[in-house]
């Protein structure tokens, strides 16, 4: 039996469209931080047959049972038992699939001796969740075309630039539409897919800039122009989609109150109604004592950035 742990991450460039064909390969290139302070763990063993129970309700998930077919195609994988737990709300806007594949492929790679190297546990964990290519990494890590895959990769350890994360949960709920069905909604219908796919180069270019200069006002512009690109994007598919709640616009409000006050913090949200507000160094607990009393915040959860996806009982990764 081994047991693997990952946070989830928060895209600060943001992932959201697929290309066509097999692999799950993006359309875009994202940045993201790896945010200790939630955490999935994963436990898998050999079984006479696959079952998946996630916070201890077994379901079929069938994400899970794609992802383990194709790792049978290369790996002599037996039949697997999965018990997966969040210490955060499951399907919420809050990364548990990132953080989910993340670790369900390093305790596996672990319990079956795979000898996977980051940069592998990276492309399976991808093959799961896109997003989850980017949690097998610590700090800031990135997932964009290589020579000819699509890979993540650390671009800075969580040390060299110690931002905090104060999460303003909004609802507890999960989402109705998922990230998967949203983007393949947004690529087939939204007459701004195509502006969106271009710029998201240039915005990625830029981000990863910011984060070697450690310029966060450089970032915080990126970040956040990335943020409601992407949420117009949304609103602009058919159906509509529409993640935000009151208290998400007002949280919104908040952060930019405070940053206009002298604070350095920008906002960002994911394919649900939580506001994360990304602070520089020392800025974490005044940026969450607000948004605590931001009209409609239920609680906010406090993270520091955090370790990429690793077995229990291990250090984590250089
Ligand atoms: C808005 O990685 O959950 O969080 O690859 O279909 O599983 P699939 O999608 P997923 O999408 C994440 C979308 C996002 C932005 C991001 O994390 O980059």
């Amino acid at each position: 039996m081994a047991t693997a742990i990952a946070h989830p991450n928060i895209a600060l460039v943001k992932y959201w469209g697929k290309q066509t064909g097999p692999g799950n390969r993006p359309a875009t290139p994202s940045l993201s931080i790896t945010v200790a302070g939630l955490t999935t763990t994963t436990r898998v063993e050999a079984a006479e047959r696959d079952s998946v129970c996630i916070n201890g309700e077994c379901r079929r998930e069938p994400k899970v049972e794609t992802l383990l077919d194709a790792m049978r195609d290369t790996f002599d994988l037996p039949p697997v038992a999965i018990d997966t737990r969040n210490d955060f709300p499951t399907g919420a806007g809050l990364a548990s699939s990132a953080s989910g594949f993340a670790a369900l492929v390093t305790a596996l790679d672990g319990e079956f001796g795979l000898g996977m190297s980051s940069a592998a546990r990276s492309d399976w964990a991808r093959q799961g969740s896109a997003s989850a290519a980017r949690s097998i990494y610590g700090g800031f890590a990135t997932l964009a075309p290589g020579d000819d895959v699509w890979t993540g990769a650390e671009l800075q350890a969580k040390d060299s630039w110690p931002l905090e994360v104060v999460i303003a949960v909004t609802e507890e709920s999960p989402k109705d539409v998922s990230s998967s069905q949203g983007m393949e909604r947004s690529r087939t219908t939204s007459p701004f897919y195509h502006a969106w796919c271009r710029s998201t180069e240039t915005d990625f270019e830029t981000a990863c800039r910011a984060v070697a200069q450690h310029d966060f006002e450089s970032l915080s512009d990126v970040a956040e122009h990335s943020c409601l690109k992407l949420h117009a994007l949304m609103l602009s598919s058919r159906p509509g989609l529409l993640y935000w709640n009151e208290a998400t616009v007002a949280a919104i409000d908040t952060v930019r109150r405070l940053r206009t006050a002298g604070t350095p913090v920008f906002f960002t949200i994911d394919a649900g109604p939580q506001v994360k507000a990304v602070c520089a160094p020392g800025h974490g607990g005044g940026v969450a004592a607000l948004l605590a009393r931001s009209p409609g915040v239920l609680r906010v959860v406090r993270g520091q950035l955090g370790d990429g996806a690793r077995l229990v009982g291990e250090p984590p990764p250089p």
